[in-house]
């Protein structure tokens, strides 16, 4: 019968048999997938795996001191991280194009990536041992319909670290070939990766990045991951994370609406709730969010966010509407 502790098993002999005694190379995302992937094969491989967190600054609060902090604790796995803050918001800068950011965020991503990964080639191979495997964590969906589904083949194209170039050719690892992702969290869960990453809901590639409506600036980051973070907190609250697929904030960043706040009349920025239900994004409707929790999460948002003014919720399906804004 199926339990998280025999697929461990079985999964930790097939990943100690492939690898033998290489090293082995994962990006880890922060998401889902990737997490338990690493997870797995440091139960399997233990030292011989390195991690590398590429952080570009598009991601929610909390999220990269779970990764480099939490998980870290949670496996001791081996990482490296990389501050690319900077880097991405200088390669952003007066970039409004909804493609044409997802093309640089992926682009930079690949780049930094390589760099990264040529340094753990170098400081942690060895002529007897190289790195020669890279872990990705596809799972049985993605084989199956590998290319099927839109949100799917985003995915692989901004995480698709396969164009390495010449001399950085790894071998695939793919040990949640085989599950689905409720069985992907039941393993996670098995081999103690933090329930803030084994439950967390899809999140784009390119993070808040899309989810800025104009430019992408420090400034306005802070603001969105404020008023995401505490989106999310009431949520969580009320209990509705199971129910609602995902709940991207966005921040209409180039628009402005008179109101009043505290003292006096101000000119702020809206941001718009857009709470979705749906079974694999590829359709969707928008959740039925109760009143009070939007009241909440309104009230919340405008008291604690200086230069958000207004909050306004998305009641459009998908189609027509996709689930993120751009
Ligand atoms: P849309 O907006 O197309 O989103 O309805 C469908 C699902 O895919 C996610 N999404 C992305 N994921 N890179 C990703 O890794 C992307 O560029 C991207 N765009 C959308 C979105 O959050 C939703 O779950």
């Amino acid at each position: 019968s199926w339990t998280a502790s025999n697929v461990v098993e079985d999964l930790v002999e097939t990943i100690r048999e492939q690898v033998g005694q290489d090293r082995v190379l994962c990006a880890l995302s922060g998401g889902v997938d990737s997490s338990v992937a690493a997870a797995l094969v440091q139960k399997a491989v233990g030292d011989q795996l390195t991690c590398v967190f590429v952080d570009h600054g598009l991601l929610r609060e909390g999220e990269a001191e779970q990764v480099e902090k939490d998980f870290v604790e949670a496996t001791g796995v081996d990482l490296v991280v990389v501050d690319a803050r900077e880097r991405f918001l200088t390669a952003l800068a007066g970039v409004t194009d909804p493609e044409t950011k997802r093309k640089i965020i992926g682009e930079q991503f690949i780049r930094v990536f390589e760099q990264a990964a040529r340094d753990v080639v170098h400081d942690r191979g060895d002529v007897e041992h190289p790195v020669k495997w890279l872990v990705q964590g596809t799972l049985y969906p993605d084989v199956v319909e590998s290319g099927g589904g839109e949100g799917a083949a985003n995915i692989k194209s901004h995480h698709n670290v396969g164009g390495l170039p010449d001399d950085l050719q790894f071998q695939l690892v793919e040990p949640l070939r085989t599950l689905f992702k409720d069985e992907v969290r039941q393993v996670g869960l098995e081999l103690g990766v933090p329930e803030v990453i084994v439950w967390r809901q899809p999140f784009p590639g390119p993070g808040l990045g899309i989810r800025i409506i104009g430019e992408v600036t420090a400034d306005r980051l802070a603001l969105l991951r404020r008023a995401d973070a505490i989106a999310r907190e009431e949520l969580t609250k009320a209990g509705l994370d199971r129910d609602i697929w995902q709940c991207p904030v966005v921040l209409l960043a180039d628009v402005r609406s008179v109101g009043v706040q505290g003292d006096g009349r101000t000119y702020g920025h809206p941001v718009v709730l857009r709470p979705v239900a749906s079974e694999d994004a590829m359709t969707a409707d928008w959740a039925r969010v109760p009143y009070d929790v939007l009241a909440t999460i309104s009230t919340r948002i405008t008291n604690e966010v200086e230069e958000v003014n207004r909050v306004v919720l998305d009641v459009t399906s998908k189609p027509p509407g996709t689930i993120e804004w751009e």
